[in-house]
């Protein structure tokens, strides 16, 4: 690709090399390491030492426990939606989607209410995910360099960001309160070996990161779960009827996850068909000798999930949706033989993938207890590879009360 080489790889034995074995070859790819205008260094942009010490000091955030208490917003958010939608509605379910998982990031990392027009961190949220969209634009990185009104507002905007966080990471530090959101676990997190805490700006990094990485992919998982169930008439009754004798029409709760096996399993097959994180992309900082080929230092490396999860060598059938290929492979056993990657692996493997599973399967019990979601006659449908796989044409569908 013009002056960089780059390799495509699509053999999960290949794919294990590169994201685990020979990690320590590898950086981030060109997309990511341009994000470091907006995302600094956190998680998802890091490397080597400073990668590993904030992982260790975020990781507690995502235990179980947390993640039990992040639930109840999860589910109390899907029945504000379904609340709000009328019987034979149409309306903008991508939209709908990410409204959704962004007020529970919202909610869970600063106690924010992006809804709320006097709430300056929820505005600043909102603000903060389109100046993500400028950084995705071709060229990105020279339009940042132009005094254009692109890069004028994009600049603006973040310092009106900045100086919102750094504020409330000062508010938070003085009066010294747990909220017990995300925030409160990064202000308070120690280093293991020196047991010291993370500087503002560390914190502004990670709850930033978290905060973008953490709602797109999960509302894209959903959108093209409800486009793929109003394709799929009968996995859609199977999946109504798991909801109404697990929840009796109650609403779900974390400890109900063990038996919305069948909802998981729609979720995790979606996944597969169009995996909301739809490629890795890797930067050679060495040779490397990878399946026979010489990848030089410099190179990119790219280990796409779409490939891998369309792949007929390692999937019967695989352009369909079948949820009960689920119930005779686990989704743990397909990642250890890497023919099913959604959240990455390795050491950068996605830190958020427990929250994930957690919110999409809530997410989806709630709404579709009460909805079932049909899909506009003159939606078209592609895909927009950016960063995360969007649909093309947006997902215009209509909701009928069950
Ligand atoms: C369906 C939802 C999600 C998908 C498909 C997904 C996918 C991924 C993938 C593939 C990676 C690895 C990227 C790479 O190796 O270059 C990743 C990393 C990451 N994800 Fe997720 N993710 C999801 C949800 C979340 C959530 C909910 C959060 C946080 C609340 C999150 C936070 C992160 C972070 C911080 C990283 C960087 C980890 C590191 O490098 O140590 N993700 N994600």
């Amino acid at each position: 690709m013009g002056p960089q080489q780059c390799f495509s790889i699509a053999h999960p034995d290949l794919i294990r090399d590169v994201l685990v074995v020979n990690a320590h070859k590898f950086e981030k790819g060109r997309a990511l390491q341009r994000a470091k205008v907006l995302l600094g260094d956190g998680l998802l942009t890091s490397e080597g030492k400073h990668h590993l010490r904030q992982r260790r000091m975020i990781q507690p955030a995502f235990h179980r426990n947390r993640i039990a208490e992040y639930s109840r917003s999860m589910v109390e958010h899907a029945e504000r939606m379904a609340e709000s939608w009328s019987d034979g509605d149409t309306m903008d379910i991508d939209q709908e989607m990410m409204r959704l998982t962004l007020r529970i990031v919202a909610e869970t990392l600063f106690s924010a209410n992006v809804d709320d027009s006097a709430d300056d961190v929820g505005k600043a949220m909102t603000t903060v995910t389109e100046l993500f969209n400028f950084l995705l634009l071709p060229f990105s990185e020279w339009l940042q360099k132009l005094p254009i009104p692109h890069t004028r507002r994009f600049n603006k905007a973040r310092d009106t960001f900045n100086s919102i966080m750094f504020r409330m990471i000062a508010e938070r530090r003085r009066s010294n309160e747990d909220k017990g959101d995300l925030l409160s676990m990064l202000l308070s997190a120690r280093d293991e070996v020196d047991a010291s805490l993370m500087t503002d700006k560390q914190v502004r990094d990670e709850a930033l990161t978290l905060f973008l990485a953490g709602h797109e992919t999960t509302a894209n998982a959903l959108i093209w779960t409800w486009y793929l169930l109003s394709q799929n008439a009968q996995v859609e009754s199977k999946l109504h009827s798991e909801l109404n004798d697990v929840l009796q029409g109650r609403s779900p709760t974390i400890d109900d996850l063990a038996n919305l096996r069948y909802t998981e399993s729609v979720l995790a097959e979606s996944m597969r068909l169009f995996p909301p994180a739809w490629t890795v992309g890797r930067l050679a900082i060495e040779d490397h000798e990878l399946g026979g080929y010489r990848i030089p230092r410099g190179s990119l490396v790219l280990a796409s999930q779409f490939v891998v999860h369309h792949d007929s060598r390692f999937w019967e059938r695989p352009e369909e949706f079948i949820p009960e290929r689920w119930e005779t492979q686990s989704i743990k056993e397909a990642g250890q033989r890497f023919v099913y990657f959604p959240f990455g692996a390795g050491v950068r493997r996605c830190i958020g993938e427990g929250f994930a599973w957690t919110e999409g399967v809530l997410l989806l019990a709630a709404l579709a207890q009460r909805w079932e979601l049909r899909l506009d006659p003159t939606q078209k449908i592609g895909l927009n590879p950016m960063i995360t796989l969007r649909p093309k044409y947006g997902m215009r569908m209509s909701a009928h009360a069950r």
